[in-house]
C-alpha cells in the first residue's frame, strides 16, 4: 500500500531509470526477498490447509449432528466417547508441523545471515537519522543521502553488503523487493545484503516508528545497469563544482549556519548533521523523498523546511527573496 502510494506520489520524478519503477511486494527481485517470499508462501499453504481441514470438520459436525425433532424424547443407549488414537494424532501432528516450520525458518535465516561478500561485492554503510538516510561507500570515499545507488547483481556476484547504524533512535531499513526489514539501532552494527536482479528504482521506507516524520523517511534504491554504477561513482567522487557564476550564492551559503550541518566537499561546509550536498542535483528527490528535486521545490524547502516537513531538524534561515534566489542558484550548481 505504502509502496503504491509512494509510486503515485513520485510519478513526477525524472531521470534515466524512472521508466522502470519497481513497487510490487509480490515480485521479489533479490535472493533474501525471494527466500522470504517463498517461506511465506510455504507457511501460508500449510496454515491454509489446516484452516480448511479444521473448518471443514467443524462444518461437517455442525450439519451432521444438528438438532433433530424428537432428540430429547429419544432414549440413547449409553455410549463410550473418545478415542486414544485420534487424541494422539491431533497432538503429535501439530507438534511436528510446528517443528517443520521452525526448522525451515531457522535454516532460511541462517542461509541469509551466513552469506559472505565476494571479491566484487559493494560495501556500504547506512546511517539512520531523524528523518533521512546517510549513505557511505567506505571503499569509494563517497557520501550521499536517501538515494542508494548500487549495481545490478551479475553472474560474478555483484551483491551489496551493508552495515546499518543509527545516529539517534531505532529506524528500520525496508525495501520490500530486495530484503526483509532490518533495524538500525544506536550503538549496534546490524548487517544486511541484497543482490538486485533487475535495474530500476526500488522504493522503500523506514519501517520502525521513529518520531513525527517517520512516514516521510522514504528511501530509494537505484539499481544501475551493468557498468553504469561505475560512471555514477566516478562522478560522485569528484569534489563539488565551483561555478563562478554563482559565487555570490556560494558566499551567502558559506556565511550561513548551513555549513555547520551540511558538507559540500571542497568548500568550508563540513557539517555532518544533515545530508552531504556535494552532488545534491544528482538526486531525484529532496527532504528524504518527500518532494521531487525541482528548482521550485528546492526554493520552497530552503525557504521554510518546517512547512514541508514539520519537526525536521533543518530550520528556516529567514532569507529574503534575493538571498533565497542566490542560495538556491548555488545549490543548483552542485551537479
Ligand atoms: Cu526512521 Cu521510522
Amino acid at each position: 500500500m505504502l509502496a503504491l502510494a509512494q509510486a503515485a506520489l513520485l510519478q513526477t520524478g525524472v531521470p534515466a531509470l524512472a521508466e522502470h519503477r519497481i513497487a510490487n511486494i509480490f515480485r521479489p527481485l533479490a535472493t533474501p526477498a525471494d527466500s522470504e517470499y517463498k517461506l511465506a508462501l510455504f507457511v501460508l499453504s500449510i496454515t491454509g490447509a489446516i484452516f480448511v481441514i479444521v473448518g471443514g470438520l467443524l462444518l461437517y459436525a455442525m450439519i451432521r449432528f444438528r438438532r433433530k425433532p424428537g432428540d430429547d424424547a429419544r432414549q440413547e443407549p449409553p455410549q463410550v466417547y473418545g478415542s486414544n488414537q485420534i487424541e494422539v494424532a491431533w497432538t503429535v501432528i501439530p507438534i511436528l508441523i510446528v517443528f517443520i516450520l521452525l526448522g525451515v525458518t531457522v535454516r532460511m535465516i541462517g542461509a541469509i545471515q551466513d552469506a559472505q561478500p565476494g571479491p566484487s561485492a559493494l560495501r556500504a554503510t547506512i546511517v539512520g537519522h531523524q528523518w533521512w538516510w546517510e549513505i557511505h561507500y567506505p571503499d569509494l570515499g563517497i557520501t550521499t543521502a536517501n538515494e542508494f545507488h548500487v549495481p545490478v547483481a551479475d553472474a560474478s556476484g555483484h551483491a551489496t553488503f551493508m552495515k546499518l547504524e543509527s545516529m539517534d533512535v531505532i529506524h528500520s531499513f525496508w525495501v520490500p523487493q530486495l530484503s526483509g526489514k532490518t533495524d538500525l539501532i544506536p550503538n549496534r552494527d546490524n548487517a544486511l545484503w541484497f543482490d538486485p536482479r533487475e535495474p530500476g528504482v526500488y522504493l522503500g521506507n523506514c519501517a520502525e516508528y521513529c518520531g513525527q516524520q517517520h512516514a516521510n523517511m522514504l528511501l530509494r534504491v537505484i539499481v544501475h545497469r551493468e557498468g553504469d554504477f561505475e560512471k555514477w561513482a566516478a562522478a560522485q567522487s569528484k569534489p563539488a563544482e565551483d561555478d563562478p557564476a554563482v559565487s555570490q550564492g556560494k558566499a551567502m551559503f558559506e556565511s550561513l549556519s548551513c555549513v555547520s550541518c551540511h558538507t559540500v566537499r571542497g568548500t568550508s561546509a563540513k557539517g555532518d548533521v544533515g545530508p552531504d550536498l556535494t552532488h545534491l542535483m544528482s538526486r531525484e528527490t529532496i527532504g528524504s523523498g518527500v518532494l521531487p528535486n525541482t528548482p521550485k521545490n528546492l526554493r520552497d524547502w530552503v525557504k521554510d523546511p518546517q512547512a514541508i516537513k514539520p519537526g525536521c531538524l533543518m530550520p528556516s534561515m529567514r532569507l529574503n527573496g534575493q538571498e533565497l534566489d542566490q542560495v538556491v542558484a548555488y545549490l543548483e550548481s552542485l551537479k
